[in-house]
Parts: structure tokens; C-alpha cells; sequence
């Protein structure tokens, strides 16, 4: 039957996309065929999700909590919230400034379109999580990127930043401990912008998913605490990175009572609600033993010590050490662009190409230690194989 092709709205011209999807696809269809791969390409943690969350969730279920919700989250779980923010940041957060979500990435799109448009602009790390850009182009407001370098291990430039904030600056969107880089800004790069953010009056969105996966001594510092910032701040956080519960889909942001109300709005013309055993779930995440989330990021840091060093060793390839998250984003210029397309196919290798992230990604790739140290070893020495014979 023929068809006739369907006209989309302009707007859909605009809208990106995150690449790790497509090369799961990819690299599952190579699979199929017989191919063995290595996946290093998914931003979730290999490990379950701790048993005493899952049994909160099953009991959940079975007390019959299938029904909608409040759209900006049950009571108990906001309020969890509310006390996990205030104890962890050392400010006041009250319930009704918190949104729940189905995962955190609602809240990037809901705020976006609540503070962006046509006339506006938005700054966001170059290389970052695509789905900034993507719905900043979206909204119809100008997209700022704003450029992160392995020289400067991953963090931004303060002179850089400053060169982009103008009177059209409605949004900044940090993300630390970062993806794609691992990178973590530092009090530095934060009392600046917190300074600028209230001269300037604009809002930040911090992104604060990987908060709690980070190796040694450092703490990551949140922009909330700053002066002034507590009425200008959202933050953007989530159960599926910190208690490996990415498939539950719950994530929430904390942000001023006006703005929590328009985001409800939109959550409400969107996903309604989220479900209420998996809310249940999330309080026991919180209120729950922590243990679980420190024994997988003691595992991550030994993974992320084999890798940076792997990495390092193959001839023509550099990888800092990064200070959070579950990625490395090592240079691979030497061996020039769509390596990662190049170690799929050659070494059975999955993982996502730099570009995926922000022009400034161009020679770069992202790779998740999200897997076994044993694949990490082997991944590494299918990859150093590969490159070597190029
Ligand atoms: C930087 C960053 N923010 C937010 C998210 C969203 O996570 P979720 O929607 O699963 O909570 C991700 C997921 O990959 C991420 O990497």
C-alpha cells in the first residue's frame, strides 16, 4: 500500500536525542548475529537494586498501591526528600519544593520549558548530557554552550562563562559529577557562578544525579548553599544512578515553591503522576541502610583505577582521572574520528562516541565502567588490539 509521508511539526526538526540508546540497539543486533560484545556504553550501574528496596516496592504493590498519585509525589516521599536535601546541602527545604518525577529527566524538560523560550538563552556544558541541548533547541531558546577541556580536567573556564552570560541569560545547567566526562566542578568554578547568578539574575539547574559516586576524600559541593541561591537554585536528582534503580524510573527536583508549581503543571499535562510502589521504594532508598550505595562505589573506584590506567597504557590514547560518576572520557584523536564505530565493529567493544556529547567531544569517547573488572580487562585489551592496527 503506498503512503503518503507524514508532515511533522517544525518543532520536531529541533529535537536531539542520546546516542547511547542506538548503539545498545546496535550492539545488541551484532549479538544476534553471533558476535560477542562488551558493553561499555550504558550509563546504569550493572548491580540490582538493593533487596530492602525491592521489598518495599513488592509490599507496596501487594497493599494495593496501584492507583494515580499527587502529581507532585506522595507526601512521605517528598518529604524524605526534603530532609535528605536539607542534611546533605545544610539548607531548609520544605516539602512543597520538592516535584517527584518518573526519573530525573522529566525535570530537565519540564523546567526548560518553564523558564525558555524563543528570545532566551540557555547555558550547558559542551560535552554534557545531550538532552540539555536537545530541549533547549526544543523550547525555542538559544543555545550557549559552554565548552569543558581535558586541559582544565572537565571543568569550565571562568572567563569562558562570563563571555556568555548576557541580559538574555535565563538558565545555566551544571551537572557534577558529570556526564560524559566523570570531571566534578569545584568550589571555584561554583562561588563564581553562584556570585553571577544573583548579579545577573538568572536560575541554575544543577544537575546532582552522580552526587553521591564519588572516590576519595572529595565532597561535591552543591550551588544551593550559596549565598543567594537557595530562590534560584533547582536541583535535578534521582534514585536510578545512586541505588541502581534506573528501570523504576523515579528521579525528582528541588527548586523555589512558585517554579515546583509550574513544573507540576506540566507534569500534569505529561506523566499525571508517578507510580506509588515506586515512590514507596524510593523512601526505603532513603531512609534505608546506606551500605549497599557505599559497596558499589568502592567497586566503581576499582574499576575506574583499572580502566584510567588501561587506558593510559595503550600508545596514542589519554584518560584523566576522573573524580565521580562511572565514565571515562579518554582522547583518542591520535587515531582520528568514529573510533567508536571502529571498536564496535572490530573489537566487539560498545561505547559512545565523544561528538554524542557536544562538539568539544570531537576525539574523545565515553566509556561506562558500569561492567565486571573482567570485561573492563578484556574490553581493554580488544581495544588495544584494534587501535594498534589501524
Ligand atoms: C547527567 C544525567 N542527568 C540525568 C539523567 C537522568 O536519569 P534518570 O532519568 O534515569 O533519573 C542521566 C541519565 O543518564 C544523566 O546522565
Amino acid at each position: 500500500m503506498a503512503t503518503t509521508p507524514l508532515h511533522f511539526a517544525e518543532r520536531m526538526s529541533r529535537l536531539g536525542t542520546e546516542s547511547a540508546f542506538d548503539v545498545m540497539v546496535r550492539a545488541r543486533a551484532l549479538e544476534a548475529q553471533g558476535r560477542d560484545i562488551i558493553h561499555l556504553q550504558l550509563g546504569e550501574p550493572d548491580f540490582d537494586t538493593p533487596a530492602h528496596i525491592i521489598e518495599a516496592g513488592i509490599e507496596a504493590l501487594r497493599n494495593g498501591e496501584t492507583h494515580y498519585t499527587p502529581p507532585a509525589g506522595i507526601p512521605q516521599l517528598r518529604e524524605a526528600i526534603a530532609n535528605e536535601v536539607s542534611q546533605t546541602r545544610g539548607v531548609t527545604i520544605e516539602p512543597d519544593q520538592v516535584v517527584v518525577t518518573p526519573g530525573g529527566k522529566p525535570i530537565m524538560f519540564y523546567l526548560i520549558l518553564a523558564l525558555a523560550g524563543p528570545g532566551d538563552e540557555v547555558i550547558y556544558p559542551d560535552t554534557g548530557f545531550p538532552i540539555y541541548g536537545s530541549v533547549v533547541n526544543f523550547s525555542g531558546a538559544t543555545p550557549m554552550p559552554l565548552a569543558l577541556r581535558e586541559e582544565n580536567d572537565f571543568r569550565f573556564d571562568l572567563d569562558e562563562l562570563r563571555a556568555l552570560i548576557s541580559d538574555r541569560t535565563r538558565l545555566v545547567i551544571i551537572n557534577s559529577p558529570a556526564n560524559p566526562t566523570g570531571g566534578v566542578l569545584t568550589d571555584e568554578e561554583i562561588s563564581e557562578l553562584a556570585r553571577l547568578a544573583v548579579k545577573h539574575d538568572f536560575v541554575v539547574m544543577s544537575d546532582e544525579i552522580y552526587r553521591k559516586i564519588v572516590y576519595g576524600d572529595f565532597e561535591q559541593p552543591s550551588i544551593i548553599s550559596y549565598p543567594g541561591m537557595q530562590e534560584r537554585t533547582v536541583i535535578l536528582d534521582g534514585f536510578s544512578k545512586t541505588y541502581a534503580m534506573t528501570g523504576w524510573r523515579l528521579g525528582f527536583g528541588v527548586m523555589p515553591r512558585d517554579l515546583a508549581l509550574q513544573v507540576t503543571r506540566l507534569a500534569i499535562n505529561c506523566n499525571s503522576c508517578t507510580p506509588g510502589f515506586t515512590q514507596l521504594a524510593g523512601v526505603a532508598a532513603l531512609t534505608g541502610p546506606q551500605e549497599p550505595v557505599e559497596q558499589m562505589v568502592a567497586e566503581f573506584q576499582r574499576r575506574r583505577d583499572a580502566i584510567v590506567a588501561g587506558l593510559n597504557d595503550i600508545p596514542g590514547v589519554t584518560c584523566n582521572l576522573p573524580l565521580g560518576a562511572f565514565y571515562v572520557f579518554p582522547n583518542v584523536s591520535h587515531y582520528g574520528d568514529n573510533i567508536a564505530d571502529y571498536l564496535l565493529n572490530e573489537a566487539g567493544v560498545a561505547m559512545v562516541d565523544g561528538t554524542s556529547f557536544g562538539a568539544q567531544g570531537k576525539g574523545y569517547l565515553r566509556i561506562s565502567y558500569a561492567n565486571s573488572l573482567e570485561n573492563i580487562e578484556k574490553a581493554l585489551e580488544r581495544m588495544r588490539e584494534a587501535l594498534l592496527k589501524m
